[in-house]
Formats: structure tokens, C-alpha cells, sequence
């Protein structure tokens, strides 16, 4: 079944968003580098490769569904944030807009009783589940360090130690 119009759309849309996220990330990953943590700069690298991929799934996905990949401006990210903590509630409070953009798809897809496109991003439903838990996780760590210098520094190489997603 060829893609309808507004589903190709919303997908492109979607890609863009994805690679708009790779942006931000990076924007976070960089300011970390300058600041002097390492393992949160790594670990926002790694953040951002991801969502390269996820743009990646949605390219392979409207190809081979015969669609037309067409692609667009990326907004500029932020340059600064408050501190580490703000930088993640940044990444939480995005993560959750994404989540809401992946759901409105969902319901897209079904209007038009587009399966395919359901099943295809069922497997970002998951990840978006998995997302959000994962910067949950990191967001409590820094309430229970505080502002304390020696718990920030911990996290950072806590962080620094994530391996693949
Ligand atoms: Fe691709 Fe982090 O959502």
C-alpha cells in the first residue's frame, strides 16, 4: 500500500524531529565538553548518535514504502543551559514532547488504517517508554546528590560509563 500524503508528511515531519534531536543533544554534549564533564559530554554524544539512527529508521521506512524523503531545516539548539541537572530536565521535558509527536502518529497511522506504519513505529513507542525511564533514572541521581561538588563529579563518570543505547 503506497503511502497516503499526509502520512508520508507527518513521517518526514518526524525525521526532521529525530535529527532536530541529534541537534540538541550535540548542543548539550558540547557545552558539557567545555565545562569539564567528560562522562556527561560522552554520554550526550551517545544520546545523539542514537537519534541519528532513529532519523536513519524513518529514511529506510518511507524509501521503502515508496515514499519521497524529503528533507528540511533543522531549528537551531540552545547554546546554554543552567547546569547538569537543567541540561537533563531539558532532555526529559524533550523526550516527552517526542513521545507525544510518536503517539499522534500512532493515531495518524490508524485513522488511515495505515498497519504497516503502526507496526513500524511500535518499535518507537517502546523506545520512547525507555527514554523517558532512562533520564527519570539519571534525574533522581542528581536529587539525591544535591549540588555537592563530589556528587556531580561521580555521576559524571557514572555516565561517562554507558556502553552502546
Ligand atoms: Fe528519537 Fe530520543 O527520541
Amino acid at each position: 500500500m503506497e503511502l497516503k500524503k499526509e502520512i508520508l508528511e507527518a513521517l518526514n515531519d518526524q525525521l526532521n524531529a529525530e535529527l532536530e534531536s541529534a541537534y540538541i543533544y550535540q548542543a548539550m554534549a558540547a557545552m558539557f565538553e567545555e565545562e569539564g564533564f567528560p562522562g556527561f559530554a560522552a554520554w550526550m554524544d551517545m544520546q545523539a548518535l542514537e537519534e541519528q539512527e532513529h532519523a536513519r529508521k524513518f529514511y529506510d521506512f518511507i524509501n521503502e514504502r515508496g515514499g519521497r524523503v524529503k528533507l528540511a531545516a533543522i531549528s537551531e539548539p540552545p547554546f546554554e543551559w543552567d547546569s547538569p541537572q537543567a541540561v537533563f530536565e531539558a532532555a526529559l521535558e524533550h523526550e516527552e514532547y517526542i513521545s507525544d509527536r510518536i503517539n499522534n502518529l500512532v493515531s495518524l497511522a490508524r485513522e488511515h488504517d495505515d498497519y504497516a506504519t503502526e507496526v513500524f513505529l511500535n518499535w518507537f513507542v517502546d523506545e520512547q517508554v525507555e527514554e523517558e525511564d532512562t533520564v527519570n533514572e539519571i534525574l533522581d541521581k542528581f536529587e539525591k546528590v544535591g549540588d555537592t561538588n563530589t556528587g556531580i563529579y561521580m555521576l559524571d563518570k557514572e555516565l561517562g560509563a554507558r556502553k552502546g543505547h
